[in-house]
């Protein structure tokens, strides 16, 4: 069993993303919910002798669900004394240079969401957990791309319109989640990073319609790269 004051990383895994079985071990379950669209699981293990706090399917905005629902897992992270949080999801590429499967830190956002009420920060990327991600990627050979996140309520995937103007206005990734966990971590003084898997791409003169399933298959596929980044990064905590 995990002791509590002994948890280096928050970990959010976005849709389809997974940490590798192998890697983990003193898995335990903390908390387990299969109601809504993303089956949720709450688990503390240990990740190369670092204890982790891992949130795996989370709620979305689109589901109706308020700002203090969307954070649950990071007032309960605050509440167990972590410091650093790392954010994953699932996103539509739209910067020219993705390829589906790649990885993309989050260096801005837009929110594209205004019915959060909080406060907001314009720099909520810990730099120095960035600074540890990128180095980490780079020695394991791990292509990481840095840009900005469109956030959207969703649910749907966006129109061969909606494409032409977030490219234009220079989003280079949409997704439907992390922003609030975001703010929230911020407001609770935890460092924070997030990162994209690019699951389809989004083109303006080729639209492509992509499907959860689809978006499920690509994130599983692309948890390889985080699972090789997960055991150095974390040994750089603390
Ligand atoms: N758009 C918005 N959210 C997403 C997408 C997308 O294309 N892919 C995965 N999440």
């Amino acid at each position: 069993m995990i002791n509590i004051s002994n948890i280096s990383l928050g970990l959010i895994l976005g849709s389809g993303v997974d940490l590798d079985e192998n890697l983990i071990s003193s898995k335990e379950i903390l908390m387990e919910d299969n109601n809504g669209i993303h089956n949720k699981v709450v688990y503390t293990c240990y990740l190369n002798g670092s204890g982790l706090l891992v949130f795996k399917g989370r709620q979305h905005f689109y589901e109706g669900h308020s700002f203090q629902s969307l954070t649950s897992g990071i007032t309960l992270a605050s509440e167990m004394g972590v410091k650093n949080i790392l954010i994953t999801n699932a996103a539509g590429g739209l910067n020219g240079n993705f390829e589906e499967g790649d990885l993309m830190l989050i260096n801005s956002h837009i929110n594209f969401v205004d019915k959060i009420n909080h406060k907001r920060t314009s720099f909520p990327y810990s730099k120095d957990l960035k600074n540890k991600f990128l180095n980490v990627s780079n020695k394991m050979k791990v292509k990481v791309h840095e840009g900005v996140y469109g956030y959207y309520p969703g649910p749907a995937y966006e129109t061969c319109g909606e494409i032409r103007y977030q490219k234009k206005i220079g989003l280079d990734a949409a997704g439907m989640s992390t922003i609030p966990e975001v703010y929230a971590a911020r407001e609770l003084g935890i460092n924070v990073i997030a990162v994209s898997v690019i699951t389809n791409l989004l083109r303006e003169n080729k639209p492509q319609q992509t499907s959860h399933d689809e978006v499920l298959l690509i994130a599983n596929k692309a948890s390889e790269k985080l699972n090789s980044v997960l055991p150095g990064f974390v040994s750089e905590l603390n």
